[in-house]
């Protein structure tokens, strides 16, 4: 005897109203029942796709709980979703897949509103695995399909999968016709590798960007208008930060290209987060913002300290910000996540840095951030360093040297203290923070 239990969404039973079962643990318990009783049955999770448009599907994945991206360089404090679109024309397409272990997941989807088998097209909009991972297996489902990307998109998907795939070689202004709709292809090297390309649906008005103008956030909402735009803008403004800082003037080259292509744009649909649909203008403006470099004159006091003397030298420093009207925000490294400072240094003018010596240079828990901004970049920033020592110092100095090798601007004398500041090197630090906050004002 054979039964069908179909879980849809959250709930739901093929044999009972959908009422009486109120979670996962109920149809656990209808399962166990039935095949205590000797019933063969099946849980169906049923997955819905979300149309994005008339015959364009979103048919990713939410990555509920992934906490570090690209291993362990990006904290994502709130998941995040690979996106993919399924295009539902006279020939079908799919618009980039998810990562590896969310195949199933897509499929899924897909299933809802095609037979895999007839997808025509494999569009790689981007190599990196969080949008190929799946592609080996729908090109088992769909082994007749073409995969279309970039010349280099095409030897990167070779090097990761090593499959013997049928490729369609795109390029700039490049379009395939699906009947209704067509895919026409803009090449966007390093945004976000030098495969990276963008697809637009001009039917739709629909640019498919892959990586750029996305966040890592894990919703059940699809569309900005679903969710809260500070949350929003808060994981945009960091995703551009911790991935695509270095690429900004490639990034104001590309949003200016496109401007004068003259392209209507009326939903952004990028491979992380939600859907720019009600006011794609706002992010594309936030990139024009972020990647000339504007922010806010507000002051990053970034700092460890080992026996508080750097710490006592950091308050100080942050009242002196303070007194001119500066807003200030104090950051110790251990205890703070890299990739959120990141986010909150993108929007400051300034940025202090401090730190105790040790062995003659800084300490070591200073290391990743400054690495981390020398590959940054970050554009249009000043600095100034400061710190204690006990004898022979060096931590200061070594600070300096690594603001300077990430382009950051020096624009104060360092300050330093040996041992412990008494009152008047305390004073001396409430100055040099109000120094500071002048040329931030400037
Ligand atoms: Fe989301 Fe560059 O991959």
């Amino acid at each position: 005897m054979t039964c069908d239990i179909t879980w849809i969404s959250i709930s739901g039973d093929a044999h009972q109203p959908c009422s009486a079962i109120q979670d996962v643990t109920d149809i656990l318990k209808t399962v166990g029942r039935l095949l205590d009783q000797g019933v063969e049955c099946w849980v169906v999770v049923r997955l819905d796709s979300v149309e994005v448009v008339k015959d364009v599907f979103w048919v990713g994945a939410v990555d509920w709980n992934v906490r570090n991206f690209h291993g362990f360089t990006y904290s994502t404090h709130r998941g995040t979703t690979y996106n993919a679109y399924l295009i539902r024309d006279k020939r079908i397409a799919l618009v980039d897949s998810v990562y590896a272990p969310f195949s199933e997941e897509m499929v899924q989807r897909i299933r809802e509103i095609v037979d895999p088998s007839k997808i025509e097209y494999v569009v790689a909009n981007h190599v990196e695995t969080d949008h190929s991972g799946a592609i080996s297996r729908i090109l088992e489902l769909a082994p007749n399909a073409k995969v279309v990307g970039t010349a280099r998109c095409k030897e990167g998907l070779q090097k990761h999968y090593f499959g013997d795939w049928d490729f369609q070689v795109v390029k700039t202004g490049d379009e395939i016709g699906l009947g209704e709709k067509s895919l026409r292809f803009l090449e966007a090297p390093m945004l976000h590798w030098p495969d990276s390309m963008f697809t637009y649906i001009e039917k739709d008005a629909l640019l498919l960007p892959n990586d750029a103008f996305g966040q890592h956030l894990a919703t059940s909402k699809r569309f900005d208008d679903e969710v809260d735009e500070r949350i929003l803008m808060d994981e945009a403004a960091k995703y551009y930060a911790n991935i695509l800082w270095p690429f900004s003037q490639l990034i104001t080259r590309k949003i200016e290209e496109v401007q004068r292509m003259d392209l209507k744009i009326n939903t952004i649909a990028p491979s992380h987060g939600i859907i720019w649909r009600s006011n794609p203008t706002r992010i594309v403006e936030a990139y024009l913002k972020w990647a000339a470099g504007e922010a806010r004159k507000r002051t990053l006091i970034v700092y460890d300290t080992m026996w508080e003397s750097t710490e006592k030298m950091a308050r100080a420093i942050l009242e002196g910000v303070r007194s001119l009207g500066v807003e200030a925000m104090l950051v110790r490294l251990p205890l703070s996540d890299r990739g959120d400072i990141i986010k909150e240094l993108l929007d400051a003018k300034g940025l202090l840095m401090g730190s105790s010596t040790i062995n003659n240079g800084p300490l070591p828990t200073l290391a990743p951030f400054l690495e981390e901004l020398r590959g940054l970049k970050p554009s249009n920033k000043i600095a100034a360093a400061f710190g204690s020592y006990g004898w022979g110092g060096g931590a200061v100095r070594a600070v300096e040297d690594a603001l300077g090798r990430a382009g950051i601007q020096v624009v104060s004398p360092s300050l330093t203290v040996k041992w412990v500041p008494d009152v008047d090197e305390l004073r001396r630090c409430f100055e040099f923070g109000k120094e500071f906050a002048r040329k931030v004002l400037e």
